[in-house]
């Protein structure tokens, strides 16, 4: 029997609710970093590579005896060792194949109910690790189906669209994005549907371009867009039939977007302020019951199918960011700024077409979503 697992395996085990440990081998900053939820950190990595066993035998006795084992590392190499010496002590023991690097590709489906449009299919597809939450919407009476913002291999969205049978129409984006390779692009010329982007400056790729005010139609769906700088200039979100706003990373579930990654430190503030009219003039003031559905949550996703997104009623008081005056609210945001995603300015080339993308977008990829302020 092989000692390494899959990704889709672990993805499996952890969905049903299996009893055995992950054990991540890491140090204990990445580890603190990023990991998968319930891993616990044994940090003999660096021990690992120089082909010391030592500090992970003397570690053995406290590790679970009575449950699988799963290791885990950066790419699978020093887990798959360890496993190796923890083996023959008796250990039932298997290491993550491509490690946290195949990890953070892994993806899951949840779905949300529109209330009032029984009609249509609206299902949030997360990338679990990274944080990053995309949309699939179709719907039965139009036959077409739209995805937002998508992040997860594009495959993930062929198939959903192949299953439910729509022809798909249509990729939008809210925004460049910095913290992940977008799929956009991609998919839209697998598809064969038009690629929506914010009107911008930034990009060097064809594109149907949209702002405040106007409206898209995807079979029975309207979609109206509403300009929502402040996380980048040119964000935007798209509201759905007047009852789903896909916010992109201007206002999460529990925090709101972070302003430097376009604009730089410098442009900080200018950033925070143009985030608070979008937030107090535009978004703020939709219904109530508008569900609020954004493009990434702070923390890892678990395979629970419940969707990340909630009323703007419970949204408003999620976050104390969301009471300040805009006097307040500035220097709150620039002083929460926390540390940039890896490997960010490399990742906005890639999306604005000035770089290639990279065939194995993981190794850009790698580290948790670092969008939100909160
Ligand atoms: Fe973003």
């Amino acid at each position: 029997m092989s000692i390494d697992i899959s990704v889709d395996e672990l993805k499996r085990k952890l969905a049903s609710g299996d009893d055995f440990a992950i054990i991540d081998i890491r140090e204990e900053g990445p580890f603190a970093d990023w990991h998968i939820p319930g891993a616990v950190n044994l940090p003999v990595l660096l021990a690992m590579r120089m082909n010391d066993w030592a500090p992970l035998q003397a570690a053995a006795p406290q590790l679970p005896k009575k449950k699988p084992l799963v290791m885990v590392c950066n790419q699978g190499i020093s887990s798959r060792k360890a496993a190796m010496v923890l083996q023959p002590m008796g250990f039932d023991v298997t290491s993550l194949a491509e490690g946290m690097n195949g990890w953070s590709g892994v993806h899951s489906e949840a779905p949300i109910d529109l209330p009032g449009t029984s009609d249509a299919v609206v299902v949030q597809v997360r990338r679990n690790a990274k944080g990053c939450l995309s949309y699939f919407i179709g719907s039965p009476t139009g036959g077409q189906s739209f995805v937002v913002d998508p992040s997860a291999d594009v495959e993930a969205y062929l198939e959903i669209n192949a299953r439910m049978g729509y022809e798909l129409t249509a990729v939008l984006e809210t925004h460049v994005h910095a913290d992940h390779v977008s799929r956009a692009r991609e998919l839209a010329e697998d598809a064969n549907a038009t690629l929506y982007l914010p009107a911008n400056e930034r990009v060097n790729f064809p594109y149907e371009s949209v702002s405040d005010g106007d409206t898209i139609k995807v079979g029975d769906f309207k979609i109206e867009v509403i300009d929502t700088p402040g996380h980048t200039g040119e964000s935007v979100t798209y509201l759905v039939n007047g009852k789903l706003a896909l916010t992109g990373d201007t206002l999460f579930t529990d925090s709101v977007g972070r302003p430097d990654l376009e604009q730089g430190d410098e442009g900080a503030v200018e950033g925070a302020k143009m985030l608070y009219v979008s937030l107090h003039e535009r978004l703020l003031k939709l219904d109530d019951k508008v569900i609020i559905a954004p493009a990434h949550t702070g923390a890892g996703i678990p395979f629970d199918g419940k969707a990340v997104c909630a009323p703007l009623s419970q949204v408003r008081t999620a976050s104390e960011l969301l009471d300040l005056d805009e006097e307040h609210f500035v220097p709150a945001i620039v002083d929460r700024i926390g540390a940039k995603p890896p490997s960010f300015t490399t990742i906005i080339e890639v999306n604005e077409g000035k770089r290639p993308v990279p065939s194995d977008p993981a190794e850009l990829e790698v580290g948790p979503n670092r969008c939100a302020v909160g």
